[in-house]
């Protein structure tokens, strides 16, 4: 449905269609704006503006609300698993039992990495950032991936979906491993997907090591939670280098580097270590809310607020419920919990954050869960991109549907006016 909305711009009226939504959203139109107008619109952050329109996922920020392709993340979370929500995301329905088993066996068999590829894990520092690891690798990988590199035909794209899927997590154990001097293990198809990943990372060297199916289970809940999130900055910076034309591969390793600044993706690592300062430092809770106020204080309660989540973050309240059933059920008594909800109830009580529509978000509790299964806190946003992997290929299979135009935003010059070069001599 399209209606109108009438601008006066110098005195000069002119009407631009406005856009609904499914859910009603209402969005003015300007791709003529400059053309007819000689205007350009400016929104710093883009908190105002539609880059796209997307059939992938619906977020009501105000209400808290969060569904994939419809279906409400509560339901997703409830019953379904990584891979089924993975196929939902990227194809758009709930896939049949043969679509699941056929992308589950393509998943897990396209897992393995060329052994040329392990050299290279060789070659990173024992300290190199997981992240730089896992961007750097996606794009060495697609060296060996050219016959799926540029075809956009269905089979073509579900094959990249697998092999992005499947070795993503591969990468991501043999980094581990290799930080420690570990020899890489290859995966097991026979797993399922988390088992497999948490078998690739922690069985190194253990005869007796035996997936804990629960624990594998309340990871590939982790990663149905950061399946898709809209227009996010890191999917975003997926299709903007999607709209050039790039590969699918070279798309989400873009996505990794803009998922790992602390205000994004690397803000579930960064809460971590929040928690573990206020534990050592023994700083009362009271007195980190105060400086997580000021805004002198450069601190930031991180964790909490959001963009669009105006309300509890949905994906929060079912991880910190995941936390609590996973720490019982590991026999673990993590100080840094309690602290998270200490900080939660005075957050949650204090007109600062209560005025500013601040609440948890997906971050919030998600490292609590990845510390207790083992992993180290510099691979919590690894695990947040192999999550966020879905949404991305979804993404980036939407915009080359929608045969998108290059993306290429337009500016306010607010530099120099003209002036001529001025000699060395001169200056
Ligand atoms: C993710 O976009 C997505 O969908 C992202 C994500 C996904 O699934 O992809 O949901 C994943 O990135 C979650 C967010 C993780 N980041 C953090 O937890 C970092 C801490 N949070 C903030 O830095 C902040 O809330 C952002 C970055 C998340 C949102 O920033 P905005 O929308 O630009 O808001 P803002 O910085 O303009 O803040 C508005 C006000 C300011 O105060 P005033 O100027 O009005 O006085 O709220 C304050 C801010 O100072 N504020 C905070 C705060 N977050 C905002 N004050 C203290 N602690 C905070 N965490």
């Amino acid at each position: 449905m399209t209606d109108k909305a009438k601008l006066e711009l110098n005195g000069k009226p002119i009407e631009v269609p406005v856009i609904v939504g499914t859910e009603d959203e209402h969005a003015i139109d300007i791709s003529e704006l400059r053309a007819k107008t000689g205007f350009i619109t400016l929104d710093d952050g883009y908190g105002n503006t539609g880059s796209c329109k997307s059939a992938i996922t619906y977020i009501d920020g105000e209400k808290g609300i969060l569904r994939y392709r419809g279906i409400p993340i509560e339901q997703l979370a409830a019953k379904s698993s990584f891979l089924e929500t993975a196929w939902l995301v990227i194809w758009g329905e709930l896939p049949t039992r043969a679509q699941l088993d056929g992308f589950t066996a393509l998943v897990l068999e396209n897992a393995r990495l060329h052994e040329n590829l392990l050299r290279h894990f060789e070659s990173f520092p024992a300290n190199g950032h997981p992240m730089a690891e896992l961007s750097a690798m996606i794009n060495t990988v697609s060296c060996y991936e050219l016959d799926i590199m540029n075809g956009e035909d269905a089979k073509n794209i579900e094959s990249a979906a697998a092999r992005l899927l499947g070795k993503v997590c591969t990468i991501a154990a043999a980094s581990y491993n290799a930080a420690q001097g570990k020899p890489i293990i290859q995966p097991d198809p026979a797993l399922g997907y988390a088992d497999n990943f948490l078998q690739m990372m922690f069985s190194q060297g253990r005869k007796d090591y035996r997936v804990d199916h629960e624990v594998a289970a309340a990871l590939d809940l982790i990663f149905v939670l950061h399946a898709d999130h809209e227009q996010n900055c890191s999917t975003s910076t997926v299709r903007m280098v999607a709209s050039s034309g790039a590969n699918l591969f070279a798309s989400c390793a873009a996505g990794v580097c803009a998922l790992w600044g602390p205000l994004h993706g690397g803000a579930n690592a960064a809460v971590l270590d929040q928690l573990e300062s206020i534990h050592k430092s023994g700083v009362t809770v009271k007195d980190y809310i105060a400086r997580a106020k000021d805004k002198t204080s450069g601190v930031r309660l991180m964790g909490f607020g959001h963009r669009v989540y105006k309300n509890y973050d949905p994906r929060a309240k079912i991880i910190k419920a995941t936390a609590d059933r996973i720490l019982d059920k590991l026999h673990i008594n993590d100080p840094l919990l309690d602290i998270a909800r200490e900080l939660e109830a005075a957050a949650l009580a204090d007109s600062y954050f209560k005025d500013r529509s601040l609440y948890p978000n997906v971050d919030f509790y998600s490292g609590i869960i990845m510390r207790a299964i083992g992993i180290p806190v510099n691979m919590f946003t690894v695990m947040f991109a192999i999550g966020r992997m879905p949404g991305w290929i979804a993404h980036w299979k939407e915009l080359h549907d929608q045969k998108s135009r290059i993306y290429r935003p337009r500016q306010v010059y607010i530099g120099k006016p003209i002036r001529d070069y001025v000699a060395m001599e001169s200056r």
